[in-house]
């Protein structure tokens, strides 16, 4: 293969076969392939685009590229993925859900990096709780109990760290074929047979738009349907934070009230229909799956299973039953209400990186956190607020980042006199 002639054949619009994609994309990873060449080629397909069969051949070319885990052995296995979000602890409280219903959960989580959050980062609020369990115990913790949660594995898809490490210095993030194939190659190679995503649509989304968010849904769900796997999308809103907690710790205790049946109902909701499309993707009746989706909330089923899943990777069961105990920075302050009338934006954004600069999360990969700190809202978007209220509440570790966190949230707070119309938060469905 002549990678100029196979950057030609982009560049003037033509469709690849597999084997070039093979040869671009597995040579670029092997290092006989140059950067320069590959970021021509990247440039080319952002230009020009790619069909749906070579964006599905790409994607497994990528999750070809390395290690793929076989977890043909348990039954009903679902995997889950969220585009990322600002206080967005779902997988947190589905994971256990699903295991109670008999589902089987062996997932890859990712770190936070930025202003979204990561779930292995949710997870270590817990002391001693370890994202690394060698393969054997985490499928026999994935079989016993219906779900085991380890960090990504470095040799999961490497074609798709390389390549990724090299659109974000190339301008060639934000192409659909490139996002979509990045998504996907990881979870084909984490091998579950149901994928169940959550693309989040808003201000504080990778995807701004509903037509946006709707397209790389569709183009995700049908390169697992080519790949032979189950997949199904949710779209969801992700314009203010879900539920009422952002920052590590906070949104772990958040996460349990859920479990306990206590929790906001956005996150409820949202955490009972994507339940539900994974039932659905295993042939159950929807509305049986809602009943027993939203049981295992009320019953204790999937609290329990959390509990045993946190005990099982070294972290204290204790703490699920008290997480009053997980440690939050015990500094306070409050941003308050200018007006009085009804809280219409709390931008997700603002959110985010409030909580990014009280030391919650990290500008680059490798960067220790503070679990402890984050930004609690007293009042959701649409509740009445009268001037001179508490709206946010910030937990804060000695003052450290406390003015840039509180201009932030200032700057993404806007109370009208009148109430917003409410919002949906689940804005449509891909299957
Ligand atoms: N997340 C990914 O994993 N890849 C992308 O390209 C974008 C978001």
């Amino acid at each position: 293969l002549n990678i100029p002639d196979l950057i030609r054949k982009k560049r003037d619009g033509a469709e690849h076969s597999r084997a070039e994609l093979e040869g671009l994309v597995l040579g670029y990873t092997r290092g006989e392939v140059p950067d320069y060449q590959i970021s021509a080629w990247l440039m080319a397909v952002y230009l020009r685009g790619m069909t749906p069969r070579e964006t599905a051949d790409l994607t497994l070319v990528m999750a070809e590229s390395g290690d793929q885990m076989n977890l043909g052995n348990l039954p009903r296995t679902v995997d889950k993925h969220s585009t990322g979000g600002v206080g967005d602890k779902t997988s947190l409280i589905l994971t256990p859900m699903l295991a109670a219903l008999g589902l089987t959960v062996a997932k890859m989580s990712g770190r936070g990096l930025a202003h979204t959050g990561g779930t292995i980062d949710k997870l270590e609020s817990f002391p001693g709780w370890t994202p690394e369990l060698p393969e054997e115990r985490f499928l026999a913790q994935a079989r016993e109990i219906g779900l085991a949660l380890v960090g990504q594995s470095r040799d999961l898809a490497p074609a798709d760290g390389k390549l990724y490490a090299l659109r974000d210095v190339t301008a060639t993030v934000d192409c659909l074929p490139l996002i979509a194939s990045s998504i996907m190659s990881k979870k084909l190679a984490s091998g579950a047979h149901t994928v169940i995503l959550d693309v989040k649509v808003g201000a504080g989304a990778f995807m701004r738009t509903l037509e946006d968010g709707r397209a790389l849904a569709r183009a995700m769900v049908d390169i697992g349907t080519r790949a032979g796997r189950q997949v199904r999308a949710v779209l969801t809103d992700m314009d203010a934070p879900l539920g009422r907690m952002a920052g590590n710790s906070l949104e772990v205790r958040e996460a349990i009230y859920t479990l306990r049946g206590e929790g906001p109902e956005d996150l409820t909701e949202l955490c009972v229909a994507l339940a539900v499309e994974a039932l659905a993707a295993y042939g159950e009746d929807e509305a049986q799956a809602e009943a027993r989706a939203r049981a295992t909330l009320r019953d204790g089923s999937a609290l329990e299973r959390f509990r045993a899943f946190v005990a099982a990777q070294g972290g204290d069961g204790a703490l699920v039953d008290h997480p009053e105990r997980l440690d939050v920075a015990p500094g306070r302050a409050e941003v308050l209400s200018p007006a009085s009338g009804f809280v219409e934006r709390i931008d997700a954004l603002s959110v985010g990186r409030a909580v990014l600069a009280l030391g919650g999360g990290r500008e680059r990969k490798g960067e220790a956190i503070d679990h402890g700190v984050g930004v609690e809202l007293l009042r959701k978007p649409g509740e009445a607020v009268s001037a001179g209220e508490a709206v946010l509440r910030l937990s804060h570790r000695n003052g450290r980042g406390l003015e840039t966190a509180r201009a932030l949230l200032e700057e993404g707070l806007t109370v009208t006199a009148t109430a917003p119309a409410p919002q949906p938060l689940i804005l449509d469905r891909v299957n």
